[in-house]
């Protein structure tokens, strides 16, 4: 089955490299600010690196919104069964037990259902709510003119940090969880094949 078309394996390549890259100078921009050792031209290339792979990725989300818009990939990403959240602790219950438990996956791999209920609803929130989030804060925080604003005794400054870095904590979380969930698969391997091939093969196949 042809699932992953090539705009969207280009797009998955460089989000995960420049998310990978974003990660580890985010880390060295915070530890230095948080009195940690590591030197100011440290710092500085951090800075830059992070501000130029910044820029890289948010072109790339920009292909990501307009390739699902325009093209029938986006239909994966709709929520709209009624019945959606017991089918999300449905396939919940399956990861929980697993392969050793020899049942068979509730949500298997269709044109029309790329996704199960729950990778549906992790890269929903990832895509279209935690990523803004993160983009936007970002952007506030690059643009410090942008940072004038005050909520309820917090400065624009603080409320952008803390929402930056919220949000790069829990999508290194979603990273995470996105990774270990491969291997709860009937076929190990096969998911990070389709997304590199385009092509997922199913079990029996
Ligand atoms: C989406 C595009 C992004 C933009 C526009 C952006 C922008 C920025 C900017 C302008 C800063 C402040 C740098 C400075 O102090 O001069 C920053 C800091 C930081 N960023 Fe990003 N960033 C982005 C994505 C990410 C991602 C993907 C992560 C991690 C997963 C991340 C983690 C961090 C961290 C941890 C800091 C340090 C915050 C602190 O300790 O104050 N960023 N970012
Ligand atoms: C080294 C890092 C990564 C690996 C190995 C990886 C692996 C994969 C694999 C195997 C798939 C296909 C399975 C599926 O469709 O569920 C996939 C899809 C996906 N990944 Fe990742 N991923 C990585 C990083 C990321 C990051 C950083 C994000 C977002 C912040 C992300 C978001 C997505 C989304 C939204 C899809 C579905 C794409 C579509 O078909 O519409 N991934 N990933």
């Amino acid at each position: 089955m042809y699932l992953y078309p090539l705009w969207i394996r280009i797009w998955h390549f460089l989000n995960a490299a420049l998310f990978l890259v974003l990660l580890v100078t985010g880390l060295i921009i915070h530890f230095h600010g948080a009195g940690h050792s590591g030197s100011a031209t440290g710092l500085t290339g951090a800075i830059r690196w992070h501000n130029a792979t910044a820029v890289m990725l948010l072109a790339d989300y920009v292909l990501f919104i307009a390739g699902n818009a325009l093209s029938g990939n986006g239909k994966y990403y709709r929520i709209r069964k009624r019945n959606f959240w017991s089918d999300v602790l449905l396939q919940a219950k399956y990861y929980r037990k697993g392969r050793s438990g020899g049942e068979k996956e509730p949500f298997p791999v269709t044109e029309e259902q790329k996704f199960n209920p729950l990778q549906r609803l992790s890269y929903v929130l990832t895509m279209y709510a935690g990523f803004p989030l993160l983009a936007l804060s970002g952007i506030v925080l690059f643009f410090p003119s942008l940072e004038f604003w005050n909520i309820f005794g917090i400065s624009g400054a603080e409320l952008s940090d803390i929402i930056h870095i919220s949000m790069g904590f829990l999508l290194t979380l979603f990273l995470i969880i996105h990774i270990y969930s491969f291997t709860l698969v009937p076929k190990p391997g096969s998911l990070l094949r389709s997304i590199i091939s385009g092509y997922y093969t199913r079990e029996e196949e």
